[in-house]
């Protein structure tokens, strides 16, 4: 039993997620599933009786293939306008705020049992951009969030930029002063934030004169995702083959659809599967294109693109990597080099660095300035990315630690100076 009152903190993310709770003296992480301090940002909806499991739990019984829906990347929803249609699950209309409701309840739920308390007040972390150069988007979102957080039953809700929360959390450990720049690269956005650290800051709770500049941008992990999908996967499953006398190139908004995680649910209507059908009659290539019609057929689009994560995550530690996808065709293996990879994904490495850059300049500091990096998020393990940062900051000393759970930390020393 803890004594009152509490404070929390929720990093809801894109992939990974995870809750702290702060008392007066401390500040720890919540188990979230099991003894695990961050769960998967996934649901799992069974089709007998749309029974929700979640995270690690709801993988399993997707890549297990019991029949049901999976869910991923529902934050990338937020402020869109799929919000407000909801989706299809197993035959019934679900709203995207009541999905991420459940989600963020059961976290809640295993916090107050574990700290034999309710919880009332929370730091919900949130992207410095949810969507790029769209500022009412972006107030729809943090508004749905809001309004998300408030029907769990939290009085108290603030919002607070991730990459400064993953700055708090490393706070505690910063000697003397530092001027740290914050490199959060998760699996939906790129987000940075220059802030000066010191253990005298960290209790104080106006932070505004600390904070020189953040900026970010919606790219992350997803995106590499997708553009390893588009260069490697999808031309297997005929992407850019041809049909008909005409010569014409296959419609290619499958092959799109394929490789993004919070689209791939779309796909899976008679509609779409019968107009593919319709195409597989003049295909030129029906060994690769009768993959696409498999796939679609047996809903295993996300199959696909888990394996695609894996090769990705694969090529961070080593220079080639085969991905087995036997499940669509018994003998189909895709071998990637990591060289092949980072040409999928230089464009938006660049991008990601130019809006670092951007952030020194807002702040009207030089990199050579810059003492501490904090490199965060699952991203930040990709070796181009580590190169490029590296480049960019050759001097500085490096922290890379608590990758997954340092937002969430943050956020609950956030709500306990604001709240307290
Ligand atoms: N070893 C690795 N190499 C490359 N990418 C990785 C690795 N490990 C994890 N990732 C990627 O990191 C991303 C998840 O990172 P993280 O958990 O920080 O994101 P998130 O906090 O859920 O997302 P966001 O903050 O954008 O909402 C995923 O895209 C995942 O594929
Ligand atoms: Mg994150």
């Amino acid at each position: 039993m803890m004594t009152n009152p509490l404070f929390c903190g929720i990093d809801f993310g894109t992939s990974n997620s995870s809750l702290a709770v702060a008392n007066d003296d401390d500040v720890f992480l919540i188990p979230v599933e099991n003894d695990q301090n961050t769960i998967p940002s996934a649901m799992f909806f069974a089709r007998k009786d749309n029974e929700a499991f979640f995270g690690r739990q709801a993988m399993e019984r997707f890549l297990a293939r019991q029949p049901g829906r999976l869910m991923r990347s529902l934050k990338r929803v937020l402020g869109t306008p799929a919000m407000r249609q909801g989706t299809m699950v197993n035959g019934e209309l679900m709203k995207f705020d009541q999905i991420i409701a459940a989600f963020l309840n059961q976290m809640k739920r295993k916090a107050e049992a574990d700290c034999g308390a309710e919880l009332k007040h929370v730091v919900m972390g949130r992207p410095v951009h949810f969507t790029d150069n769209d500022a009412a988007a972006d107030q729809r979102a943090e508004n749905e969030l809001m309004a998300v957080a408030k029907s769990l039953g939290f009085e108290h809700v603030g919002f607070q930029f991730e990459p400064i929360a993953a700055a708090f959390a490393h706070e505690a450990r910063v000697n003397g002063e530092k001027l740290a720049m914050v490199v959060d690269l998760g699996g939906g956005t790129s987000d940075f934030t220059i802030i000066r650290l010191s253990k005298q800051n960290a209790r104080k709770a106006d932070r505004s004169n600390d904070i020189l500049a953040n900026t970010g941008v919606r790219l992350g992990g997803n995106d590499f995702d997708k553009d390893l999908s588009l260069a490697e996967m999808m031309p297997e499953l005929g992407f850019r083959t041809k049909y008909g006398h005409k010569n014409l190139e296959v419609p290619s908004y499958h092959y799109f659809d394929l490789s993004e995680w919070s689209k791939v649910n779309f796909l899976y209507t008679n509609r779409i599967l019968f107009q593919a059908k319709q195409l597989l009659r003049e295909t030129h290539d029906p060994v690769r294109y009768g993959r696409l019609i498999s796939v679609l057929e047996q809903e295993r689009g996300h199959a696909v693109l888990a394996e695609t994560e894996k090769i990705k995550i694969g090529l961070a530690s080593k220079e080639n990597y085969a991905a087995v996808l036997d499940f669509i065709d018994e003998d189909l293996r895709i071998d990637v080099a990591r060289e092949d990879f980072n040409a999928a994904i230089i464009t938006k490495t660049e991008r990601i660095v130019l809006a670092a850059k951007e952030c020194l300049q807002v702040a009207g500091i030089s990199a050579e300035e810059i003492g501490l990096v904090i490199m965060t998020g699952g991203s930040t393990e990709i070796p181009l990315i580590q190169q490029q940062f590296r480049t960019l900051f050759p001097a500085a000393d490096w922290s890379e630690e608590n990758k997954l759970s340092s937002v969430g930390l943050g956020l609950a020393y956030d709500a306990r100076n604001r709240f307290s």
